[in-house]
């Protein structure tokens, strides 16, 4: 087994790098538990809450709870995270709303960064990367998403 000088693996280090400077994605794989939220009707948002336990460096853990929410457009499903990737905010500043007037795309309503609905790209406004996507399935009338702390949505 590889080991450095100071005895700690190197798979330690690249373990902290990763969670010191890409947290967002290792969220994303902290998604062992599901729960089922109703589909949303076209060019509307379903939202629900996202629990994740995330390892720190010092050996603990940090519970994160945040919102997804999932979105119906033309015809299609997908899940994102309910946080901008400018500056972190949730995306619907006027709560449940995210979709642009037009119904084209995804807006942030702090500083209107547009998003391409099924892609999650950035458009326009002052985002530099994507909405951070979460898995999802659909099972029948309802679709699952990652766990939830609570189910209490984002009304
Ligand atoms: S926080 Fe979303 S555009 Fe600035």
């Amino acid at each position: 087994m590889l080991a450095t000088t100071d005895g700690w693996s190197p798979i330690f280090y690249v373990r902290f790098f990763i969670l010191t400077v890409y947290p967002e994605d290792v969220l994303l794989t902290d998604q062992l538990a599901w729960q089922e939220v109703n589909k949303p009707a076209e060019g509307e948002a379903v939202c629900f809450n996202l629990k994740a336990r995330v390892p720190l460096s010092n050996g603990q853990y940090a519970d994160l709870i945040e919102q997804g929410f999932l979105i119906c457009y033309q015809g299609q499903f997908r899940a994102w995270r309910n946080r901008c990737p400018h500056a972190g905010a949730p995306l619907d500043w006027v709560p449940g709303q995210f979709f642009s007037e037009n119904g084209e795309q995804l807006v942030c309503h702090v500083h209107h960064a547009h998003f391409q609905p099924l892609t999650g790209e950035c458009l326009s406004g002052p985002c530099t990367r994507g909405l951070f996507p979460l898995n999802f399935r659909e099972d029948g009338d309802k679709i699952v998403v990652p766990v939830a702390a609570d189910d209490s949505g984002c009304e």
